[in-house]
């Protein structure tokens, strides 16, 4: 870009401009920017602000992330650009937006502001549940509202509880924080900015995660992880603070961070950093002293490589995400799960087990039951987060209650989460977040470490999932010996799934085929049962929220009970038909689709083609065969391959589906 820009406010745009690059896999409707204001000639067109000096460059855009780097370039190109400025601090926000109160638009994206000057600026992730009392509050007390956001209600009620203290005397920025998130209820985690404090920041949590990134730039400690938040305040060196709802958005500038933990308010004030433990019964804060962790994170995992796409990248890296998640876990004679060691017997001793997630965790957590339930003959029930809790289904203090979710985060089945530790349930996790909400809140659980997934459409993380709770049954089974032998085997079908999955990573260009006879066809119907059920929701689910094509996954045992209307010779049909015990019956609904006329794709296999379709009237997919129960892992391969390449060839946006977030963290 050649804009007539300064070198120092070039560099704090593209560290805001490429921290919401990475993180516009989890919103990507509109965005929004807030910088210091040292343009003379930007301050001239509001009004005559409370406070000294400029008030600060607000930028809100509709669109994705790329159309304010645009607006914000063009924008500051056309004023008077003041490239003299010394920049030996700057505090700036930014946010992306998935919306979920009020339409996409510039006056619903973050920063949100107090009103005229933007004297209290905020971005937020999460959602204030009694905003509509406070914003009547506000109304009463003479404030506009111009957003439908219920966000907006956070830098009003800053400027009004602001305005009360200012009036008594001087006021902190953290006493206005502290004040505001006294008021809040919900789930959130907020940055605030003040021209009425310059050169500082304030961040605060209650649910939705928010981390601390800290990089000293220069001096003895540079690169090396710091004991404590209090040697940040001292040592004087320069270094570069970041808050994000993500660590992709840090990654590239630092590995030392700090989870921010519910009800802290961390403060950054002319570069130092001081946390403060927010106490609902309490005056005053305490202050808090915490370490630093380090990530263990390379930033290659978040670039796309030589790859067009991140679910591109992410459905062909499967052979070695599958091979960390099982990594030093897998003995001969059994699994090792650091994480649950101390919990397995409880677990053994449950009355049941509850499967919870959402999406493709959901489904993961379907394509586990049944050797879950066949390795612990545990009975299993399934949940999906948001009908638990929409139907307060019955969950017991004997009930070991398991959820999936990639990201951690999802808003419903952490709420089912809490409901479960209500009721008194045993609470696992796997999630492939470490640091992630559900992971702080279970009781135990089992990382799976397929390592980061960007793509929207959950491909490699489904693959672990699957595979992380194999080991879970297997470790919850480990006492019965009736089940030893198969417990074995599936254990060597474990080691063995890497280079299936490299196997049937082989049939890209097969898939690329199928794709390009299939998009122009309206439908898509998939067929599975069994063990390849939930291949048969997640296939279709891929298609659907990728390629934008309607596709239903079913169980092929209801196929006579309605879906069989629908047959003709033009929609298209996926029947899933490899061996394991349903094989046969599979062989019969082939046979009774294609005397229908069906247009028929069976996925079987490798050397069972004329077994599965006698007539050679089907095209079909032929696949590795590996142990039954984790036949799954490898089967919804292709169909991942299936979806990527029709998205493609149809003109859609992989990475960034329409109308999804890939984590939904509001309800
Ligand atoms: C969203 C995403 C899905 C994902 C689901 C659950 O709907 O678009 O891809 O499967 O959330 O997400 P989680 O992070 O809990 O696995």
């Amino acid at each position: 870009l050649n804009y007539n820009v300064s070198r120092e406010r070039r560099y704090i745009l593209e560290v805001l401009f490429n921290g919401l690059r990475r993180l516009e896999y989890r919103g990507y409707d509109s965005s929004g920017i807030a910088l210091d204001a040292d343009f003379p000639s930007c301050a001239s067109s509001a009004p005559a602000p409370a406070y000294a000096g400029a008030p600060p460059l607000v930028f809100r855009q509709e669109g994705k992330i790329e159309s304010l780097v645009r607006s914000v370039y063009s924008e500051v190109d056309e004023k008077d650009v003041n490239l003299d400025t010394a920049f030996n601090v700057h505090a700036a926000i930014a946010h992306t937006r998935w919306a979920t109160h009020g339409v996409p638009a510039p006056r619903n994206s973050h920063p949100q502001s107090s009103g005229a000057g933007d004297e209290f600026l905020v971005v937020h992730n999460g959602i204030i549940t009694n905003y509509e009392v406070l914003k009547e509050t506000l109304i009463r007390h003479g404030f506009t509202f111009e957003s439908d956001t219920d966000t907006e209600v956070i830098p009003k009620l800053a400027k009004f509880v602001f305005d009360k203290l200012h009036d008594e005397g001087d006021v902190t920025f953290s006493q206005v924080v502290m004040e505001v998130m006294r008021q809040l209820e919900g789930a959130y985690a907020l940055i605030f900015k003040s021209p009425h404090y310059p050169n500082e920041l304030i961040a605060c949590k209650r649910g939705s995660t928010l981390i601390l990134g800290v990089n000293e730039l220069s001096g003895q400690n540079s690169g090396k992880p710091f004991q404590d938040v209090k040697a940040l305040t001292t040592n004087g060196k320069p270094k570069e603070l970041f808050f994000s709802s993500d660590l992709c958005a840090i990654v590239e500038h630092t590995k030392n961070y700090l989870a921010i933990e519910d009800n802290e308010i961390v403060h950054i004030k002319d570069g130092s950093v001081s946390i403060l433990k927010f106490d609902h019964d309490k005056e005053k804060p305490a202050s808090v002293q915490r370490a630093l962790s380090v990530l263990e994170m390379e930033v290659e995992q978040i670039k796309k490589g030589s790859y067009d796409h991140f679910m591109q990248k992410e459905i062909h890296e499967q052979p070695h995400s599958l091979t960390t998640t099982m990594r030093g876990r897998l003995k001969d004679s059994g699994v090792l799960l650091g994480g649950l060691k101390e919990h397995i017997k409880t677990i053994r001793r449950s009355r049941r087990v509850v499967f919870i997630g959402c999406g493709t965790s959901y489904n993961a957590a379907l394509a586990a039951r049944p050797f879950m339930e066949e390795l612990t003959g545990i009975p299993v029930t399934m949940e999906v987060a948001s009908d638990l809790l929409d139907r307060q289904g019955p969950i017991y203090r004997e009930d070991t209650a398991v959820f999936v979710s990639q990201s951690g985060e999802t808003a419903d089945t952490l709420l089912a989460l809490d409901y479960a530790l209500e009721n008194g349930a045993l609470c696992v996790g796997i999630t492939n977040t470490v640091g992630s909400t559900l992971s702080r809140r279970t009781h135990c659980g089992v990382h799976i470490n397929a390592g980061c997934e960007i793509g929207v459409a959950s491909t490699k993380a489904y693959t672990s999932q699957i595979v992380a709770m194999a080991m879970l049954a297997l470790a919850v089974g480990s006492d019965q010996i009736s089940t030893q032998a198969r417990r074995e085997a599936i254990i060597s079908g474990l080691s063995s799934l890497p280079s299936n999955a490299s196997e049937v990573l082989k049939l890209d260009a097969e898939m690329k085929e199928l794709a390009s006879s299939l998009i122009d066809s309206e439908s898509l119907l998939v067929f599975g049962r069994g063990y390849n059920y939930a291949t048969a929701l997640e296939g279709a689910l891929k298609v659907k929220e990728v390629a934008l094509m309607h596709s239903e996954g079913m169980l092929a045992g209801e196929m006579k009970h309605g879906p069989l209307a629908l047959v003709d010779e033009n929609l298209p049909i996926i029947v899933i038909a490899t061996r394991d015990a349903c094989f046969s019956k599979q062989q019969s609904v082939i046979q009774q689709l294609l005397s229908r006329k069906g247009r028929l794709i069976v996925m079987c296999s490798e050397g069972d083609a004329s077994a599965v379709c006698p007539s050679g009237s089907c095209r079909v997919i032929e696949v590795p065969d590996v142990a039954d129960c984790l036949q799954p892992v490898i089967n919804i391969i292709p169909l991942q391959l299936l979806a990527y390449h029709l998205t493609v060839l149809r003109g859609f946006d992989v990475d960034q589906p329409r109308n999804l977030a890939k984590s939904v963290t509001t309800q």
